[in-house]
């Protein structure tokens, strides 16, 4: 018996094989525990004799059976060292990591340098009432700025004759809400996408603007003039001349457009140096009808407001000639522009 199991084991092939000779040699109807069985026909000497024999045949095969089904796996270790390897000295492969979008950056950069100043962020919805988006803000139904705008009505249904909602042109409609929810003093910024029917280099159906609202007992030009001031200079990291030229918006009185000092070279632009203009934004006083409409008393609070185009100032900063590539989702694009890796 011990020779054939001795011998059966050596010759075993896999784990199964092995598992096949435990159950057939040690199991609990193998051949050993039949053997033991058959102790009890036999008298107390023969058992004296056989029953530490059959036991220490048990403990050997057993052993056996270890040792081979370890050999077995030694074996297929080295085969699969053999076939597979590793070259640990080679370069890893890269994960591709997901970036944020240059428009976010933008964002982010202009939210954050405006909250420094004491602004907190204000949202309003994309899709306006016309009250809010040019009643409130002193644009009557029939003046031309609401056809200068370009803008996106939503389609009303058939009998319904309400006023349609419009894809919000500007983000000043924000001013109105903000007025209404906080009342004065207030110091605001809204950033968020606009919409408008253009289509060019430097103008995309969707765009984004910043809106900035002051409103307190003083607040004067001159403060709207140093925070814009301290804005460019932080958001572009370089002292930047501001040219403030009058101008006219139905919802500030005075109005003024903004320029930055920049210098034109080999078709790139460089803000903070040279003797050229480029505007950036549009601003002024608040108008007396508008904060009424925001349920603001115009014989106690003024203040300033302006919309600052982002797109507009991530294009300057990271030197982008066309607006449309922010929005074509190109990664080849954006890896270019190194938002993307
Ligand atoms: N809403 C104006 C625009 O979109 C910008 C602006 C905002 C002007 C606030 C004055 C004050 O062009």
């Amino acid at each position: 018996l011990r020779d054939k199991y001795i011998s059966l084991i050596a010759d075993a092939a896999d784990e199964t094989a092995i598992e096949e000779l435990r159950v057939q040699a040690v199991g609990k109807k193998g051949e050993i525990a039949l053997k033991m069985r058959e102790l009890g026909k036999m008298t107390p000497e023969e058992r004296q004799v056989m029953g530490p024999k059959l036991n220490a045949l048990k403990d050997e095969i057993n052993s056996a059976l270890l040792a081979k089904k370890a050999a077995l796996a030694d074996a297929a270790l080295d085969e699969r060292l053999k076939t597979e390897w590793l070259d640990v000295t080679l370069p890893g492969r890269g994960r591709r990591q997901g970036t944020i979008h240059p428009i976010s950056q933008v964002t982010e950069e202009v939210t954050a340098i405006f909250a420094d100043m004491g602004f907190a962020v204000a949202e309003g919805p994309q899709i306006e009432t016309d009250w809010y988006n040019f009643d409130a803000l002193n644009i009557p139904g029939h003046h031309p700025a609401r056809a200068e705008m370009d803008t996106f009505y939503t389609h009303r249904a058939e009998g319904d004759n309400r006023p349609p909602h419009v894809l919000r042109t500007h983000t000043s409609p924000v001013q109105i809400r903000s007025m209404e929810k906080l009342g004065a003093p207030i110091r605001i910024i809204c950033p968020g996408r606009v919409y408008r029917a253009d289509y060019d280099q430097t103008h995309t159906p969707m765009f984004h603007q910043i809106e900035g609202l002051a409103l307190d007992k003083d607040i004067s030009m001159a403060n709207l003039k140093w925070v814009l001031e301290e804005f460019f200079t932080a958001f572009f990291g370089t002292s930047v001349k501001t040219r403030f030229r009058a101008s006219h918006f139905p919802f500030v009185e005075p109005g003024a457009e903004v320029d930055i000092q920049c210098s034109w070279e080999g078709g790139s632009v460089k803000v903070g140096e040279g003797d050229d203009w480029l505007e950036v934004l549009g601003s002024g006083m608040v108008h007396p009808k508008v904060l009424q409409a925001g349920g603001i008393d115009p014989n106690e609070y003024q203040g300033f407001a302006f919309g600052i185009g982002i797109d507009r100032l991530a294009m300057l900063k990271y030197g982008i000639p066309d607006l449309r590539a922010f929005f074509d989702s190109d990664l080849r694009w954006l890896r270019h522009y190194g938002f993307a890796s």
